[in-house]
């Protein structure tokens, strides 16, 4: 099968891409990630790409800290379309699409959130699931439309809220959901496209 070739953004550390790129060289995860991009220039998540030999490309964004500008946007869009991506991976990337990305990919966007949304919507969803007393919470993969966290739902892992845990505790038990989901829902668009 050819690989998926695949645009990943993020803002962190890039843990979720890690497990992407590590399903993909030893578990047969038949994408190809051809670009990484990231609004912030210490992001872990550029090192990993670098490491990789994997062309990344900083988002420069000054104005607003949620959402780009219309031709930060623009740009961004047009470098992942020159990349040959065909899918765009949201990884922890922390501004919200409202334009020109959103248009050029539309229904070809997804995001991983920590939280079985519809529940928790927004920051910090491990902390909102903690102070709402859930005793199961957990991650989804969604499609991404203009709504936070509010695109068609792909797939989600339960989590267990257990009644010793911190937000740290919490947090890292969903992100060890997330490394396993994530690569199964690419592996599932890989394979049969999208939705
Ligand atoms: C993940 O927990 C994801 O759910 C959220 O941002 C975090 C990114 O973490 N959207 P990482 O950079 O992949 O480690």
């Amino acid at each position: 099968m050819t690989p998926l070739p695949i645009a990943v953004l993020g803002s962190g550390k890039g843990s979720n891409f890690r497990s992407i790129l590590d399903a993909s060289r030893h578990d047969g995860l038949a994408v190809t990630t051809v670009l990484v991009a990231s609004d912030d220039p210490n992001a872990g998540i550029l090192d990993l790409a670098r490491n990789a030999s994997i062309p990344t490309f900083l988002v420069r964004e000054t104005r607003w800290r949620t959402r780009l500008s219309e031709a930060t946007e623009q740009s961004l869009a047009d470098e992942i379309a020159a990349s040959g991506a065909r899918l765009v991976v949201l990884a922890g990337f922390m501004r919200l699409l409202k334009g020109p990305l959103l248009r050029a990919f539309t229904g070809r966007i997804i995001n991983i959130h920590p939280s079985l949304l519809p529940a928790f919507p927004g920051l910090e969803a491990w902390r909102q699931a903690l102070e709402a007393r859930a005793t199961t919470t957990g991650c989804t993969v969604h499609l991404v439309d203009e709504g936070m966290d509010t695109g068609r739902i792909l797939d989600q892992l339960e989590v267990p809220v257990l009644p010793e845990d911190s937000a740290e505790t919490l947090h890292a038990r969903i992100q060890q959901a997330e490394h396993r989901l994530y690569p199964s829902v690419l592996a599932r668009i890989a394979a049969d496209g999208l939705p």
